[in-house]
């Protein structure tokens, strides 16, 4: 039925799994560290908390936690996975990938492994990815991951960001072939006209580290957070649109709708635009906030353990980010 709509066999999901670190930071208690409050920050973006992951805790340790639960849910051995893609914009280090990092915790055998960056959307872009690799033929079982530690890019004296963001990690284990949700169809884009609406300006090889960019703070994630929202809107509807026209299916025939968790305001409006109820939306961004890449397979997961999604039901996973980068997914349950 798959290669009907697609004209090729879909990659599917073995398994999901997910992993948020424990200590709870309440939007009360972030108000006694920064000038803000639990009112301001509910009512302008929907987030009650967000997890924060403690000092010895890398990314590639929530993305290892996530990963072990993606993998036995999966219902296979680690030796079968032979590809590792992990989408983060809160690397351990510059280099090596993540993904380098996380197959040796994992105990993977010596596969291809790399990081892909594409801020919020770096996750649908990894199953757009992971999708072509498999569809080639010389790979058959993805481990495909988004993983942040956002708390340790945030500026926690900057009231117009820290509220938004949250730490968290999910994964997929995606194969050529099996029993599990189809990945049916896949648009990625990205409009790099205006990088500097939401960046972390310093630590790179325009603006290495120095005293200098350590005054000025240079190295914490800067936004511009109206332009931003706008453009979201925009970008999620517009990859919607095309996703569903590629497959000849109209807005009526999508059950859900996971969208990646930045505002639920950002949610109205697409509800609006795109005339699909809000309760087909997803929302888990109250308890987790904005966990950039790890956003939509955390909301996934927490959807699939619900059992949200019936037999045969269509769902667009849709994300933006900075760059500005946009992806959108079409799953059949
Ligand atoms: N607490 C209290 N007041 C605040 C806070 C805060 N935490 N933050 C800002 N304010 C103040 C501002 O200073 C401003 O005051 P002023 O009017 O006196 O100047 C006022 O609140 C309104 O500020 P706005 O920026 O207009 O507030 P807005 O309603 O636009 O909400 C927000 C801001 C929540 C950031 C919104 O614009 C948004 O969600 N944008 C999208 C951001 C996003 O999704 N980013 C993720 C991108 S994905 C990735 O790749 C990481």
């Amino acid at each position: 039925m798959s290669e009907e709509i697609t004209g090729k066999k879909s990659s599917v999901i073995l398994g999901i799994g997910s992993y948020v670190p424990e200590k709870i930071l309440g939007n009360v208690e972030l108000s006694q560290k920064v000038e803000t409050s639990d009112e301001w920050i509910y009512s302008r973006t929907g987030i009650s908390e967000r997890r924060i992951a403690s000092d010895k805790q890398s990314t590639s340790d929530l993305a290892c936690l996530a990963a072990k639960k993606a993998i036995r849910n999966a219902g296979i051995g680690v030796e079968q996975i032979d590809l590792v893609i992990v989408a983060t914009i809160t690397p351990d280090m510059s280099f090596p990938s993540t993904a380098c990092l996380l197959q040796h915790k994992l105990g993977l055998n010596q596969v291809a492994c790399f990081d892909l960056e594409a801020a919020c959307s770096g996750f649908l872009y990894s199953l757009d990815v992971a999708d072509s690799m498999l569809s080639s033929g010389r790979y058959k079982c993805a481990l495909v991951i988004g993983a942040e530690k956002m708390s340790s890019i945030m500026d926690w004296e900057d009231r117009t960001t820290c509220v938004l963001f949250g730490d968290g990690a999910g994964a997929a284990v995606l194969s050529s072939g099996g029993e599990g949700p189809e990945l049916l169809g896949f648009r990625s884009g990205a409009d790099g006209s205006n990088p500097t609406l939401l960046h972390q300006p310093a630590g790179g090889s325009l603006k290495p580290a120095s005293p200098n960019t350590i005054r000025e703070r240079e190295h914490f994630l800067k936004m511009n957070g109206r332009e931003i929202f706008k453009s979201a809107v925009r970008v999620m509807e517009k990859a919607t649109r095309e996703l569903l026209a590629d497959h000849s299916l109209d807005l009526a025939d999508i059950s859900h709708v996971i969208p990646h968790q930045a505002n639920v305001r950002i949610f109205e409006s697409m509800a609006q635009r795109l005339e699909i109820p809000m309760e087909k939306f997803f929302c888990n961004l109250d308890r987790h906030g904005n966990t950039s890449a790890a956003s939509i397979p955390l909301a996934l997961d927490e959807a699939m353990r619900t059992g949200l999604f019936k037999t045969g039901e269509f769902a667009v996973l849709v994300a933006f980010g900075a760059g500005l980068t946009w992806s959108a997914t079409l799953v059949r349950f």
